[in-house]
């Protein structure tokens, strides 16, 4: 039997961070013999908030990060298909046939598309931003998947294909597969500073291809428990996001426990927290660093696997749009027209 698919990928914005890595791609690279994997660079995505020419300038090197890191935390090429969406032109297609399925209070209820809005600092809420789930519809739908790991942020929008999957089929034809939204082990990684969420832009992020002194550094900064202002008063461990950090990325948990257990009894002073964490991180993050260098000097490599993975993708797209315009009626529709147009121009070519 064939194997079942998933589709999921990110926009082209920068490199990725710790909250990617337990959301996501950690469930990606456990799941690649398993599955059948396309993995998207969302440029068009991107577009929804970044617009300019300079942003679309950074395509090329912010999607060359972006291979990088995912091939340093071992998503292996050869059996997954890595593409850059704006290049396969029957998105654009697709995006517009799934715009009908879906009605404008429906997109508006999702909360994520609020705050894109939000931190890219826009008022008004373009058309395009509107339709970013329909369009992440259209991505996930293309190769038919059935599996979409995500973060938490993302949940609604596999939702949303679903939906939209389930009523193209009713509508027309059985063509996809109700897909599957796959929460990482962290669903929302914490920020360094706090804040629920960790992100670029909030500068509140560990990036997988920090050095291990930026990683002291920022772990060092760390927000902890603010009302524990000497290392003797008892501190809180829940929600703490040393803590959190801690249960995510060291695996000694006898330490873990040993360190929760002192700094409840304020019998352990920040600093020492701190420094088993950087410690543990950089203890995660130093085979990732030596891979993503060993692929960073190899040169063309990633461009080799970007092109080559975006014709293949060419293909599947092809197939689906194909399935989708027979479903439709759009194929027969246009062969009528074009018989018709044949025979006249025949029939008058008779008469002359
Ligand atoms: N929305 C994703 C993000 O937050 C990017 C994305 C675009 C995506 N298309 C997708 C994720 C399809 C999963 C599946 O960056």
């Amino acid at each position: 039997m064939d194997k079942k698919r998933i589709l999921t990928g990110d926009r082209p914005t920068g490199k990725l961070h710790l909250g990617h890595y337990v959301g996501s791609i950690k469930n990606r690279v456990e799941l690649q013999d398993k599955y059948e994997c396309f993995f998207i660079i969302a440029d068009l995505h991107m577009l929804t908030t970044k617009p300019l020419k300079e942003d679309i300038e950074n395509i090329v090197s912010n999607s060359r990060e972006l291979v990088l890191d995912y091939l340093a935390c071992g998503i292996d090429p050869l059996k997954s298909v890595i593409y850059l969406q704006s290049a396969v032109h029957e998105v654009y297609e697709m995006n517009l046939f799934f715009e009908m399925l879906v009605t404008v209070p429906r997109l508006q209820r999702i909360p994520s598309i609020k705050d894109m809005a939000k931190s890219a600092n826009l008022s008004e809420l373009p058309f395009g931003l509107l339709g970013y789930p329909v369009l992440q519809a259209a991505d996930i739908l293309m190769p038919r998947a059935n599996l979409v790991p995500v973060g938490k942020d993302n949940e609604s929008h596999v939702e949303l294909s679903r939906e939209i999957a389930k009523k193209f089929n009713s509508l027309y034809e059985e063509v996809f597969p109700l897909p599957d939204p796959m929460i990482g082990d962290v669903p929302t990684l914490i920020g360094t500073d706090g804040n629920a969420k960790m992100s670029k832009s909030l500068g509140n992020a560990i990036m997988l291809s920090d050095s291990a002194k930026e990683v002291e550094k920022k772990v060092g900064g760390m927000y902890t428990d603010p009302a524990r202002i000497r290392a003797d008063i008892p501190g809180k461990v829940e929600g703490n996001p040393v803590f959190i950090y801690h249960d995510a990325f060291n695996p000694n948990i006898e330490e873990v426990q040993d360190l929760k257990a002192r700094y409840k009894k304020g019998k352990v002073g920040d600093v020492e927290v701190k420094q088993k964490l950087a410690k543990a991180i950089n203890i995660f993050l130093d085979p990732i660093r030596e891979k993503r260098a060993m692929y960073e000097e190899k040169k063309g490599f990633v461009e080799e696997i970007l092109f080559d993975g975006t014709m293949k993708m060419r293909e599947e797209a092809a197939i689906t749009l194909s399935f989708m315009k027979k479903a439709m009626g759009f194929t027969s529709a246009w062969k009528k027209i074009a018989r018709k147009a044949e025979e006249s121009k025949k029939a008058k070519g008779k008469n002359i």
